[in-house]
């Protein structure tokens, strides 16, 4: 099977975790995208979605399907997203798509975090895939000098500016063995918006894209 193939397999599998007649949280990316298109067979089923970016929102409301204020929500059941890298544990690094603020806080208010991946996503330990940070642009350099000094090598993500306005620094080189620890250290420096290390809001259960099919982790 291919990369895609198993996306759109995973993406299908989390209907099962939806609640019908609740708002459901939506993550961003290309898997996520997969999730979206098999979520609309059941739109006329659920409450509506609370999106994690405009480009999750705007595909969401192409099928049709009602998009939520955050705000207006205090809880959600189920929130789906992917990740570009989970551990055994459950942590993953997010925001290849540049989302990871929005996604924190949609994961923030859900009661269970399903993540969908194939299994190129899968690792022992974090880190080889390039860590992003959310900054405000003025910080940029200040928290890459940061980050160099834990060890990464921060390179600013060129011509992207997030939703929320703010700058992504992708650090390379770091070998994350304490992801919680590192979450929290890094997301109190100043100009620090959010670090994509999701070791707090981590998965509660991972449905994992493979050859054999999917497999579920939890
Ligand atoms: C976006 C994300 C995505 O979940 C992550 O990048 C995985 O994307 P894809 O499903 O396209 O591989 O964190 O900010």
């Amino acid at each position: 099977m291919t990369q895609d193939e198993l996306k759109k397999l995973v993406g299908e599998a989390a209907l099962a975790y939806v609640v019908p007649g609740t708002v459901v949280g939506v993550g961003t990316g290309s898997t996520v995208n997969c999730f979206i298109d098999a979520l609309a067979t059941m739109k006329d089923r659920i409450a509506g979605a609370v999106s994690s970016s405009e480009k999750s929102t705007e595909r969401l409301r192409a099928h049709g399907i009602t998009v939520l204020d955050s705000n207006t929500v205090p809880s959600i059941p189920v929130y789906i997203d992917g990740a570009d890298e989970i551990d055994h544990r459950g942590h993953m690094v997010k925001g290849g798509g540049a989302a990871l603020t929005r996604e924190k806080i949609v994961a923030d208010t859900a009661e269970r975090f399903v993540c969908i991946a194939d299994e190129s996503k899968l690792v022992d330990v974090l880190g080889a895939f390039p860590l992003p940070v959310e900054v405000i642009p003025m910080a940029a350099a200040q928290v890459a000098r940061r980050l160099e000094a834990l060890g990464g090598q921060p390179t600013l993500r060129a011509g992207v500016v997030t939703d929320n306005g703010c700058h992504i620094l992708d650090v390379r080189g770091l070998r994350i063995t304490d992801p919680a620890a590192m979450e929290r250290d890094i997301n109190q420096w100043p100009g620090v918006v959010t670090v994509g290390i999701f070791a707090r809001n981590r998965a509660s259960v991972c449905l994992l894209g493979t050859a054999q099919g999917v497999k579920t982790l939890t």
